[in-house]
């Protein structure tokens, strides 16, 4: 039958139904673009919306050990593909870069990833089955719900903090028993330390309760706990918190951590991941590898094999590594100065935010972020506009705008 003039648009579309009017463009990356359009055009723009850490001359930071690295991998053995769940040698030093030589790294197994966020994914498809919801905290990093949704699952959160701006870790143990009662299985997501786009990272006590609360769960059904540790090379004193709770996670749930060296060598660009899992039963971490194998295999085929070769370099040789470290060690410096005059800014300014002392933003609550960070922008200053508040990325603020962003702040709270 010929297609008729007044047939709807829609019936047209050969896109299936879940696909269509989808935000074709995430708002962060549009504020950036409008806060990138403002400075070219002359402006002074000071945009604090991304979460790529700059130096104070206010361009990308890199780490020239990185690119030295680069310029020296072999040209025909980086042009080939590396094996699909990654190089073995890639995927042992980022199970090392985290346990070292110690007892938990016999019970992990990785593969490699698009980054942190390959590695959510394989977590998202592999453990929750579809029509089943993830968990995470009510302040979370905006795609865990896009790649919940983009397959199939989707996302659900419980409230993050208590009034006094403390981890509701009893909420977060509810909803974990009802998420394990209701669909048989449950995936938390946890983004510590320096939790984006809070700031905020669990106290060794907080990771006790969590802890707890996942055995519990963990006991009534299948639990998986993905670390989403994008952050974990910035992580000041909770640096080791989160590793120290593993073998009480372990015991009873499925831990997932998503690697990424996007941040801990400032390669956003690269792409390079690992989703290390670890489980107690040798036989289950067979299946495990398997699954996450077949997911590559199926969704980006092999890891960009470069990229792998630079970061196993960094990670095993040892002037390397410590090259590496100490060229990050100065950025952590940069940051810090960053977060400690922005912490004394904000406080004196009466400014109501939770705990931060380590990570790429903080987040500032506000009557109404959308209002808050509009009033922000006439003054020329870029945040990301939230629920009840906005996020300010610390990591693209030079020290000397910190007196900038914390005034502005205080005239969009008031808005
Ligand atoms: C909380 C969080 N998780 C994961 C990622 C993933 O980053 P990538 O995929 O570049 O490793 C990011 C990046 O912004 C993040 O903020």
């Amino acid at each position: 039958m010929p297609i008729t003039q007044s047939a709807p648009l829609a019936t047209l579309s050969s896109l299936v139904p879940g696909a269509r009017d989808r935000p074709g463009d995430d708002p962060l990356f549009a504020l950036h673009r409008e806060a990138t359009e403002r400075a070219a055009r002359g402006e002074s723009i000071l945009n604090a919306t991304l979460g790529t850490l700059s130096g104070e001359d206010g361009k990308i930071a890199v780490m020239p050990c990185v690119l030295e690295t680069l310029a020296k991998v072999d040209a025909r053995t980086a042009a080939g593909y590396a094996p699909v769940a990654g190089l073995p040698a890639f995927l042992g030093a980022t199970i090392a870069d985290v346990f070292g030589d110690g007892p938990l790294a016999k019970k992990a197994v990785a593969v490699a990833t698009p980054g942190g966020t390959g590695a959510v994914y394989q977590g998202v498809v592999n453990f929750l089955e579809p029509g089943q919801k993830l968990l995470t905290t009510s302040y979370h990093w905006g795609p865990y719900t896009g790649i919940a949704r983009n397959i199939g699952r989707d996302a659900e959160t419980f409230t993050m903090f208590r009034s006094d701006r403390t981890f509701d870790v009893d909420g977060f143990a509810a909803a974990l028993a009802r998420h394990v009662d209701t669909q048989g299985r449950a995936l938390a997501v946890l983004n510590f330390p320096c939790h984006n786009p809070t700031g905020y990272s669990l106290e060794s006590t907080e990771w006790g309760q969590v802890v707890e609360a996942v055995q519990r769960a963990g006991e009534r059904g299948p639990v998986t706990v993905v670390l989403d540790v994008a952050y974990f090379a910035f992580g000041g004193r909770s640096a080791r918190t989160w590793i120290d709770a593993i073998p009480g996670l372990v015991a009873n749930a499925t831990v997932l951590i998503a690697w990424t060296a996007s941040k801990s060598f400032t390669q956003y660009g690269a792409r390079i991941g690992s989703l290390i899992a670890l489980h107690e039963d040798d036989s289950e971490r067979t299946q495990i590898k398997n699954a996450l194998s077949f997911t590559c295999r199926s969704t980006w085929s092999n890891p960009n094999h470069l990229g792998q070769r630079v970061i196993t370099d960094l990670l095993t040789n040892a002037e390397l590594r410590r090259r590496a470290d100490a060229e990050r060690e100065e950025l952590v410096g940069v940051l810090r100065k960053r977060i400690q005059a922005f912490n004394e800014g904000a406080h004196a300014a009466g400014l109501r935010m939770p705990r931060y002392d380590s990570g790429f933003f903080s987040m500032v609550f506000v009557k109404d972020g959308e209002r808050a960070a509009a009033k922000m922008r006439e003054l020329g200053v870029y945040v990301l506009p939230l629920k009840g508040a906005v996020r300010v990325a610390l990591c693209g603020t030079p020290l000397r705008e910190i007196p900038r962003l914390v005034d502005a702040l205080v005239t969009g709270a008031a808005v």
